[in-house]
């Protein structure tokens, strides 16, 4: 992939960290898998189990609007503050940087080498 500035860029705060871009409009879950930090995703991206939470650090703006069943469910797991989104319902619009709760992703499966990521300090 080629850089390109209209493409957002995306940081997961993890151990580690991942950064990279991704096209317009995906979400953070297919961004995560594609920066080789894949979210858990235990309902499959169906916006019922919150296995893919993260924790919105900067760019919330540049997050597509919180949906209906999105703030539904995570009202009922007492997630309802602003910087809690869930991975498979927020695209991606601009530059954004999230936080990966303990425990939410699977390592690695590819060298970092690999990976369309870099890895940051
Ligand atoms: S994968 Fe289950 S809520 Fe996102």
């Amino acid at each position: 992939m080629t850089s390109d500035q209209t493409m957002p860029h995306v940081t997961f705060l993890l151990p580690e960290g991942r950064s990279g871009e991704v096209e317009i409009n995906t979400s953070l879950l297919e961004a995560s898998k594609l920066l080789g930090c894949r979210l858990n995703h235990d309902c499959g991206g169906n916006a019922s189990c919150t296995t893919c939470r993260v924790e919105v650090q900067m760019g919330a703006e540049n997050l597509s609007e919180i949906d209906f069943d999105e703030q539904d469910l995570l009202d009922r797991e007492a997630l309802s503050e602003p910087w809690h989104r869930l991975g498979c319902q927020a695209k991606v619009l601009g530059d954004v940087v999230v936080r990966v709760p303990k425990g939410k992703w699977v390592a690695p499966t590819m060298p970092q080498s690999e990976s369309q990521g870099i890895e940051i300090q």
